[in-house]
């Protein structure tokens, strides 16, 4: 489950650049959007061809099989706006028709081991996972086609490609948690106090059989580790969470998440961004919270929206405190552990389908 085949750049984790993170007006800055070159989109073309050759799978394929000189040097580019910058990029240039969606899968996977291991995103295992529809009634939005709040997803570094893009809606929305942070610590102290405290999270089923269903501790919505703010945020979880430990959500617990959730989505401070076919965008997860617009599909779902997502970590990981882990997973792997018999998404831990 864990890939440990390979060597990456020290890039140390900073928020130096941008202490107090952004506001909408990002979407204008030259740092929004990678240009792949000509030269990348060759050795990217070279090196899928040679995987082809040596029958090469999403399972075998490794970092040295997409490490070429122009391909090591942009993606080591990305990983520092990642990891020191703006904690967001959509890299643009990949022509996702020009390939199957096999292929493709080897080529995003063989550019995300650039910069960490691929964990498991729910109890299937599946480590590149598909966001279509599958389930509308899920609970895990990547299979259903609902809107879904700014959230932040389980792994340190997560990036989404889009392969098929929706008939109309779909648009991901992105926020930076520092911004949001520092709003409501000038406006409303007391609450972020609230929110460093935390809440208890279920785990919807995806758990080991042995392990409590919601969290026995609290995960903060903020924490800083090492002078790095890190922002952990699924509303809904938490909403589950006290569902069924049968407590209400109430009070200055509840008015917290009210507070977040309105200075997350301040037109200042949230946008929205169609990506094009193609496109990945990568984030720091901790640092940015992401959503998703509704959507409607072509009848034909084969040719819905389709996009790859990736949940990557590194060794060593990003500096954080351990409570941030939902799942307790074995040697401090991010992500879901994949568990037998252990079904994804059931409604049941979904609030907004009933
Ligand atoms: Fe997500």
């Amino acid at each position: 489950m864990l890939r440990t085949d390979t060597k990456r750049p020290d890039v140390q984790w900073s928020q130096e650049k941008y202490p107090s993170g952004w506001g909408s007006e990002f979407i204008d800055s030259t740092e929004m959007v990678k240009h792949l070159s000509p030269q990348f989109l060759k050795e990217l073309d070279d090196c899928m061809s040679a995987c082809k050759a040596a029958g090469k799978t999403i399972e075998s394929v490794v970092k040295d099989d997409f490490s070429s000189p122009s391909i090591v040097e942009t993606m080591s580019s990305i990983l520092e706006d990642i990891r020191r910058g703006a904690g967001l990029l959509v890299a643009r240039g990949v022509d996702a028709e020009k390939y199957t969606p096999q292929e493709l899968e080897i080529m995003y996977m063989g550019l995300g081991l650039h910069f960490g291991n691929a964990v498991s995103q729910s109890s299937y295992g599946d480590l590149l996972g598909h966001v279509a529809v599958r389930d509308k009634t899920s609970a895990r939005g990547y299979t259903s086609d609902r809107q879904l709040d700014l959230h932040t997803d389980s792994a340190e570094i997560i990036c989404l490609m889009c392969i098929r893009r929706s008939t109309s809606g779909g648009e991901s929305v992105f926020a930076s948690s520092l911004k949001i942070r520092d709003i409501i610590a000038v406006e409303r102290p007391d609450l972020l106090k609230v929110l460093e405290a935390g809440y208890p999270y279920h785990r919807r089923g995806e758990e080991p059989p042995d392990a409590e269903p919601v969290t026995p501790y609290r995960i903060p919505v903020f924490s800083t580790t090492n002078g790095l703010v890190s922002c952990r945020y699924v509303r809904e979880i938490i909403e589950v969470a006290y569902r069924d430990l049968g407590k209400p959500l109430e009070g200055t617990e509840k008015e917290a998440l009210d507070y977040f959730d309105e200075v997350a989505n301040r037109p200042e401070v949230a946008f929205d961004y169609q990506l094009q076919t193609g496109d990945m965008a990568w984030m720091n997860n901790y640092q940015i919270l992401h959503a998703r617009r509704s959507f409607v599909n072509p009848d034909d779902l084969s040719n819905g929206r389709l996009l790859y997502r990736l949940w990557l970590q590194d060794f060593p990981s990003r500096p954080m405190c351990k409570e941030m882990l939902v799942y307790q997973n074995p040697q401090g792997r991010q992500g879901i552990d994949p568990q037998e018999d252990r079904p994804v998404g059931l409604a049941k831990y979904s609030t907004k389908n009933h």
